[in-house]
Parts: C-alpha cells; structure tokens; sequence
C-alpha cells in the first residue's frame, strides 16, 4: 500500500531540516500497517538502485524528473520513521476535503478529526435534496452524487455524513427524520414521549431508556466513493442539559467505554465515562471519544489506501 504523498519529489532542504542524515533529492514514503498515523520514509540516499526506480516509476503521480534523475546506479536507502503530518507538511501538500453540511458543529468534528491527516475540511452549502429513504446510507450516496457536481477542483475530496438518534422504544424515531423531530418536537418532544420510562434502578431505567446515534460517512475521491458506519450506543437523559453540543447532544448519555474505547453494558464500570452527563455539557474532546460521527470516519478512514 502506499499513499500519494510518496510519488511528489520532496524539496532536500525541508527534509533535511528533519533527518538526520544527507540525502538526495526524494522520499518515498509507507504508511505503517499497525499505526494508521505512522509513515517510514523510504529516502533516497547515496546512489538509486533498480527497485525504488520501479517503484517511483509505478506510482500513479511518478515524479517526472526522478527517472532522469536516477538514471540506474545503485544506492543504500534509509528508512526513518516520521509520522503522517510531518509527511505532509515536508511535501508541502495539504488536501482539501469539502464537507456538505450546514450544520458548524460537525464541521468543527470533522476538523478535529481530519487534522491528524493533513486534510483540511472546508464546509459546501448547497440545497441538497433530500431523499425519503430509510436507510442513513442511501440518503449519503444520495447527497454525494449531487455534491461532486459542485467539484471545482478535482483534487479535492467531498464528504457527506448523515446521522440520526434511533430510540428503542420508539422502534427508532426519529432515526431518519431526526432532523424534522428537532425543528417540530425538540428535545423536550423527545423527553416527554418516553417520560413515562423510568426507574428507581438505573440499570433499569438505561434499559429502558436504551438509544443510538448512527452515522454514516460517505467521501468522494477520483470519482470513487467509500462509506463508513459508525454507532454511539446511550440512553435518554431526564433532562435537557445544555452547554456547547449540538442537535440532540443536550438528552443523551453515552454508554460508557471500555479500556479499548468499545461501548459497554449498562451498569458495569467503565474505563471511561461521563458519570452520567449529557454530550451536551461534555466538551467536544471527550465527546469525540464516545462519537459515532468518529466512528464513521475512522472506519472510512480505515478503508482509503491513500491514508493507510
Ligand atoms: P443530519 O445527519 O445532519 O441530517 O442530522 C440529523 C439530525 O440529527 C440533525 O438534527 C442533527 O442535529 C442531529 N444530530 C446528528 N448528529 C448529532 C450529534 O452528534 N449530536 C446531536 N445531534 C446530532
């Protein structure tokens, strides 16, 4: 697997600014397997041998001067380990990720998320329609055949995130018109439909009062599109409690975490928790350990070869 960054030739000085050692004029660079964000720099050092001439002949985007460059003397090659950012800003290259939503909130999510990648996340506005379907993912697919109409320059990336709150014991509503319910009934619509859930026991009542946050996460690159799924496993709060969240963050708890970051039973102790507080008065941070809408992009993330 190797990523885009690899096939742009790589100025010498800003990689010497952070090698330890001489080199020529180019890098090529792996992403590690295990480590999403960590990348080995296969760096042309001394005199190129045949393989890393096929190799950068082969890349997609070859550089165009390093077969004339290289020409096929021989040479050692050193493989240092820098991480993804580092990666990005040697080669100067910053992609630029378009993200249909009108909603700040989760643009300022996706920020966060894309940072670590280089990737820098821009909102697109248009009047999307919106499909009656009942699947998170056809209402995606949807939107991001009409956005990539929108596409000015072709290097760039469209994201669409779809995402709704699925109640147990409303067979999930709002679930797809999550965002009606918002506008028409509210939070406080959504409290009193199951107001008269609850329990004195609070594993009971988090049965009970059992919900979801379902994400899916579409991203359009070179005419392909890759889908991610993320879930938020929680229950309904009593009451509204307001702070920086968004939507439906002021009435829900998230399950608590195990060590692993995985959701875990109602009732048994977590590794990480909110200690019964809604997304809705957590900052954004520690949301985003619990967050479907991060779930759905590391899972698409996991699948784009050009991130590893
Ligand atoms: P959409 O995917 O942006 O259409 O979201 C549907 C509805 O769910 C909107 O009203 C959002 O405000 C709400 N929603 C989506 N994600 C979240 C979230 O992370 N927290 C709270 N509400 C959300």
């Amino acid at each position: 697997m190797v990523v885009n960054a690899p096939k742009i030739p790589v100025p010498k000085n800003k990689v010497n600014s952070l090698l330890p050692f001489p080199l020529e004029k180019y890098a090529s660079i792996t992403p590690n397997i295990s480590d999403p964000t960590a990348f080995t720099a296969n760096v042309a050092c001394g005199e190129p041998n045949h393989s890393l001439i096929a190799n950068l002949r082969h890349a997609p985007i070859a550089p165009p001067s390093a077969t004339t460059i290289y020409g096929f003397m021989k040479y050692p090659k050193i493989t240092p380990s820098i991480n993804h950012t580092q990666v990005l800003s040697i080669l100067g290259v910053i992609m630029r990720l378009l993200f249909l939503t009108t909603n700040l909130g989760k643009v300022a999510e996706a920020r966060n998320f894309f940072q670590r990648y280089g990737i820098s996340v821009d909102q697109l506005e248009f009047d999307a329609v919106e499909p009656q379907a009942s699947e998170l993912e056809v209402v995606a697919m949807s939107k991001i055949e009409q956005a990539a109409a929108f596409l000015q320059d072709s290097e760039d990336m469209i994201l669409v995130e779809d995402a709704g709150l699925f109640v147990d014991s409303l067979d999930g509503f709002p679930g797809v018109y999550s965002s009606y319910a918002l506008e028409t009934i509210g939070n406080h619509g959504i409290l009193k439909l199951i107001g008269h859930l609850k329990s004195e026991d609070l594993v009971i009542d988090s049965n009970l009062r059992r919900a979801e946050f379902r994400a899916v996460a579409a991203l359009y690159k070179d005419g392909e599109i890759t889908i991610g799924e993320g879930v938020c496993p929680g229950r309904i709060s009593h009451d509204v409690g307001e702070g920086e969240g968004f939507g439906f963050d002021p009435i829900f708890i998230p399950a608590d975490l195990d060590i692993d970051g995985e959701p875990i039973p109602f009732g048994e102790m977590g590794h990480t928790s909110t200690h019964g507080r809604q997304f809705g008065v957590i900052p954004l941070e520690q949301k985003q350990l619990y967050s479907h809408r991060k779930r759905a992009l590391l899972s698409l993330v996991s699948k784009l070869d050009f991130l590893g």
